[in-house]
């Protein structure tokens, strides 16, 4: 069984999108919702710079490390170390196709052998007392039957896994790129929704072209939680409500100028940790997206940024490409939302 409860929304762990900045961003538009590190792999924490890679902010929980690697002691041994750090939980990445993973065994690849992900289940859990997760795909090539992964599942589930993500599309290892695997093969969330039927002990997320609370809402009838990726980076304001549609109806909203009001320490701890301001104003951009004055703000913060002495002053213009209502505004949770409470994004970045 579970060791913990599960939150039943997450953003996805996306490499070089779901850095340190934007997971302190999120956290000042929703404080309920999972995090994920981007993966890290073993090799990079056995023999890389481990404080690098696993150096996170205390307020990003709770957050989830994801961890690259086929190796059950290897696995062991990186947990042991991310320890130190207060990960909320580890979750072994299973849905990963792209060549350079492949190349190390691991990733996408290992829907193939269950065994093996078992055994790696079973030693990341005696590492830890923290929640062990899966994330994977459908399938593989031509392994993507639903009965496959099942079984794949049950294999897995045996080890301990405390909750399985699907990516609900199959990934095809040879002549599709990492991100062609993201939209050529088609969604099939109805077999995620009916692996939470079969599998009622189990917690299953769902994942894989979800883009508004509104549809995070209709999965929700059907599976444990839900995964959002992309549009979670892509238009981040849209998370505003949902720690008060789906976590606690009295949780406030935050308006995007208190997002980037928020910001403004991020931006000194950061700077202060040696990040570039580039770096900590990248997923900035996209907090306004779609509302008038958005190709100001785009311009100032995107390619101010990287000009020579470019610092948290850029910040105070970035606000001034924008009209006050919409920097004031506050959504509302619609009032037909169900039980769990809110309009899912302001109109106009609807
Ligand atoms: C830029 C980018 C990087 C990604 N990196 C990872 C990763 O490190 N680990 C992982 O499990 N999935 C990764 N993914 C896949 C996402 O976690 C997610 O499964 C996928 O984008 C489908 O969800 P979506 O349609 O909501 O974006 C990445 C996706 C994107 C767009």
């Amino acid at each position: 069984m579970p060791r913990a409860a599960s939150p039943i929304l997450s953003i996805a762990p996306m490499m070089a999108w779901t850095d340190r900045a934007y997971r302190r961003m999120m956290r000042r538009i929703t404080r309920r919702t999972l995090l994920y590190t981007e993966m890290v792999t073993t090799g990079a924490i056995l023999h890389g710079d481990a404080e690098r890679h696993l150096a996170r902010a205390p307020e990003t929980s709770p957050l989830a490390l994801q961890l690259g690697g086929d190796d059950p002691e290897a696995l062991a041994q990186a947990i042991r170390i991310a320890e130190a750090y207060g990960y909320d939980e580890y979750n072994l990445n299973v849905g990963c196709p792209s060549d350079r993973v492949q190349r190390g065994r691991f990733g996408a690849c290992l829907m193939a052998d269950p065994e093996r992900v078992a055994d790696v289940v079973r030693a990341m859990r005696e590492a830890t007392p923290k929640p062990v997760t899966v994330k994977h795909r459908i399938g593989i090539d031509d392994r993507d039957a639903y009965d496959d992964m099942r079984r794949f599942v049950d294999v897995v589930a045996r080890a301990g896994a405390d909750r399985f993500t699907v990516h609900a599309r199959k990934a095809w290892l040879q002549g599709l790129s990492p991100k062609e695997n993201r939209t050529i093969p088609p969604l099939r969330h109805d077999e995620v929704a009916r692996l939470a039927v079969e599998r009622p002990d189990l917690i299953i997320e769902t994942n894989g072209g979800i883009t508004t609370l509104d549809a995070v809402e209709e999965h929700l009838a059907h599976v444990d939680a839900v995964m959002v990726g992309r549009a979670a980076y892509e238009a981040p304001m849209r998370f505003a409500t949902a720690d008060a549609r789906f976590f606690d109806a009295t949780a406030t909203i935050p308006t995007l100028r208190e997002v980037v009001e928020g910001m403004r320490d991020v931006v000194d701890d950061e700077l202060h940790r040696g990040t570039r301001f580039a770096t900590v104003a990248k997923p900035m951009i996209a907090l306004a997206r779609g509302v008038p004055g958005a190709r100001g703000w785009r311009r100032t913060l995107g390619e101010g940024a990287h000009r020579t002495g470019a610092g948290p002053d850029l910040i105070d213009a970035a606000l001034r490409t924008l009209p006050d209502e919409v920097l004031d505004h506050r959504a509302r949770v619609p009032r037909d939302a169900e039980s769990r409470t809110v309009e899912v994004a302001a109109p106009q970045l609807a």
